[in-house]
């Protein structure tokens, strides 16, 4: 898929400016960015569902504008969740998607047994969607989207609106349809998902792209050599300040300070090797060290940073 030049205005909003995006092959790409980054105007306008006010927009080298059939022939949508009929089985439901379609009466029951197979539903194929769980019924609509046998699938926050387990459920459908060759592009809020689902990371602000790259590098930006790690460390019992002076003579560490007496905060320089010498060095000090854990991901240090120099 490629944006090129991609504007949306909306009266004197401008909602999508400029944006210039190539993404190339089989992967899974995590679209991050603030509240009204421009985010679902984008897959909007890759899917035709709004039109945009310049530029162009391209799947498979096919201008979705001009060439909207065969361009979406082989892409799957998933952008603000249909809520399908409760009455319907989803045999019934998915077999007139397949239909809308245009998929031939003799491969319909094939494809809609292979869709339902992909997001693990075969058990609940004939139980009325009324009856599911809120990831069940999204799961459903994510075979929807496979119907066209696509190898580009964009997703507008496929997990928002599901409690802990059918977020979960639905993060590992979407691990799956990786399994197979696919571009699949999904909007989320979630940085811990996008580390979890994506190899590559795209992050846009004010209708802008701030960063397009792997996920490893966009988080190496600021774990790298030369700057500066924090960490909780939980301990057993409460540390003394004796305890916290020690800590703060200790290798590579910069700065030491109490959240509670069991909970305190430590900056370190960063690096694998000086890592490794504090968790030994904390171990060695017999202070009931419990836990020791960044109270940040890397995605979400870079992720800040690259929003609060864009606002
Ligand atoms: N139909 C519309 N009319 C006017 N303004 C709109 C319309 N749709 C979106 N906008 C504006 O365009 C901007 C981009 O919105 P968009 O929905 O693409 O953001 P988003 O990144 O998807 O945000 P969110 O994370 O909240 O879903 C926002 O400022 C929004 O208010
Ligand atoms: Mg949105």
């Amino acid at each position: 898929m490629e944006a090129i030049n991609l504007t949306k205005k909306y009266g004197n909003l401008i909602a999508l400016d400029n944006l210039n995006l190539k993404i190339e092959g089989a992967r899974c790409v995590g679209f991050l960015g603030p509240n009204g980054a421009g985010k679902t105007t984008t897959l909007k306008i890759f899917t035709d569902l709004i039109r945009a006010s310049g530029g162009m927009s391209f799947i498979n080298g096919l201008s979705v504008h001009e060439n909207k059939r065969e361009a979406l022939g082989h892409c799957g949508t998933l952008i603000e969740s249909p809520e399908i009929y409760p009455s319907l089985t989803p045999n019934k439901a998915l077999s007139m998607v397949a239909e809308l379609h245009g998929i031939e009466r003799s491969e319909r029951a094939n494809r809609v047994e292979e869709a339902i197979a992909e997001v693990k539903m075969d058990e609940w194929k004939d139980k009325k969607i009324g009856k599911l769980s809120k990831g069940m019924k999204q799961r459903i609509n994510i075979a929807a989207a496979l119907l066209p046998e696509p190898e580009v699938i964009l997703l507008d926050e496929p997990t928002t609106g599901l409690d802990p387990k059918g977020m979960t459920e639905v993060r590992n459908i979407v691990k799956s349809l990786k399994k197979k060759n696919r571009l699949i592009f999904m909007s989320s809020h979630l940085l811990n998902e996008v580390s979890d689902v994506c190899d590559q990371v795209v992050i846009i602000d004010h209708g802008k792209l701030l960063v397009y790259d792997s996920l490893e590098n966009v988080t190496s930006r600021f774990s790298a050599n030369g700057t500066t790690i924090v960490i909780e460390i939980s301990l057993s019992k409460p540390a003394d300040e004796a305890t916290i002076n020690k800590m703060r003579s200790l290798s590579n560490v910069i700065s030491v300070e109490a959240v509670d007496p069991r909970n305190l905060r430590l900056v370190f320089s960063a690096g694998a090797g000086n890592q490794e010498r504090l968790v030994k060095d904390l171990g060695a000090m017999d202070v009931g060290t419990i836990s020791f854990k960044a109270p940040s991901s890397a995605l979400e240090d870079t992720y800040m940073n690259l929003i609060k120099d864009g606002a």
